[in-house]
Formats: C-alpha cells, structure tokens, sequence
C-alpha cells in the first residue's frame, strides 16, 4: 500500500510554545519518512533474495531500515495527534489509570519527563497488555527499545529536531511545552 502523508496544517502557528518553523520543519521531517517507508516497501518488492547478507546486500538494508522508516512515520502521526491548541481534559478512566499504575498524576508526569530526558528518541505511553496498567516506555531511533504486547496512548517525540529551532538544548522546557499542547482527549480515547 501507499502509506498517506497525514495532514496536520491545522498545528501550524497554533501552539503555544512552538514557532511556525519549528512545526513545518518538524511536519517535513514526518513527511520524509513517509516517503522513505513507500520508496523500501516499492524496492523491497524487487529486491534480490538471493542476495541477502548479514555484512551487506540491497535487500537486508532495506529490511534493517524498513522499522526505522515505518516508526518514523507512523510514530509522528502518533506524536502530531495528540497536540492540540484546544483546551482539553483527562476522562476519569485516564486519571484513574495513571494513578493506579503511577501513584499519582504528579508521579507520571514526572517519570515521563524523567524518561523523555534520558533519550535522544522517544518515550511513549502504553497500556500493557501484560498486566494491563500505563507505561512509560524509552525509545532510540524509533525502532529500538519498544517492547511487545502494548497499546501506544501517548508518543513523545525526544529528537532534538523537535524542539531544537525553539529551544536550543533546553529541552525541559521543550518538554513542559509539549504537556501543555498535549491533546488528552486523544488520550481519553487511545485509552479505550
Ligand atoms: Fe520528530
């Protein structure tokens, strides 16, 4: 399948704390690895399996790179839906949640700013399907770090290219930039 660019235009200039270029170059780099997943899976199709290799071969390159171009892709779709220049608020079943797997909301927004500091990737929220309760979950790249069986409520891009064009390397205010545009409805409704 052609995998679509999304359009998030409407984010552009609307949220508070974050510059019309640093969005439309942040909205660029998405669009790039949408392109790149579409230009592996067209060459993957191809591609030689005759000719795969653990040191080098057309095929297993494309095969190493294709998570990383497909979680680039699909992982900032997951990180432009949920902000918002809307005021929203957490359900009663979110609050609910993070408490019972973090003691508190205090004590999961600072695991997630504590993990989103420790990685140049990303950090995301999940409900595990092993013991059904909210994670913070650290990510490298996009494709290294991310463990199974789990449900993403919340993706938290970690890249400097996030918040580089506004906040040099002062990425905890990045970050608390990041939790007032977050879209908890969005949340809300992953969490169902
Ligand atoms: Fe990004």
């Amino acid at each position: 399948m052609e995998h679509p660019i999304k359009d998030f235009s409407h984010l552009i200039g609307k949220l508070d704390g974050m510059s019309v270029n640093q969005i439309e170059a942040h909205l660029g780099l998405y669009a790039g690895y949408v392109k790149k997943l579409n230009e592996i899976e067209t060459k993957l199709q191809n591609a030689d399996r005759a000719l795969t290799n653990y040191s080098y071969g057309e095929y297993s390159e494309l095969k190493r790179r294709e998570a990383v171009a497909f979680n680039g892709a699909y992982l900032h779709q997951y990180y432009f839906e949920n902000l918002t220049a809307e005021t929203t608020t957490r359900s009663a079943e979110l609050e609910g949640a993070l408490v019972d797997s973090f003691g508190s909301i205090d004590a999961y927004l600072t695991d997630l700013k504590a993990s989103a500091t420790a990685t140049p990737g990303w950090v995301v929220t999940t409900k595990s399907e092993v013991d059904g309760k909210l994670h913070n979950y650290m990510m490298f790249e996009h494709h290294i770090g991310f463990p199974v069986r789990q449900k993403i409520v919340l993706a938290l891009d970690c890249w400097e290219h996030a918040f580089m064009i506004d906040y040099g390397t002062k990425k905890t205010d990045y970050l608390e930039t990041f939790l007032r545009n977050v879209d908890w409805n969005v949340m809300n409704e992953r969490l169902k």
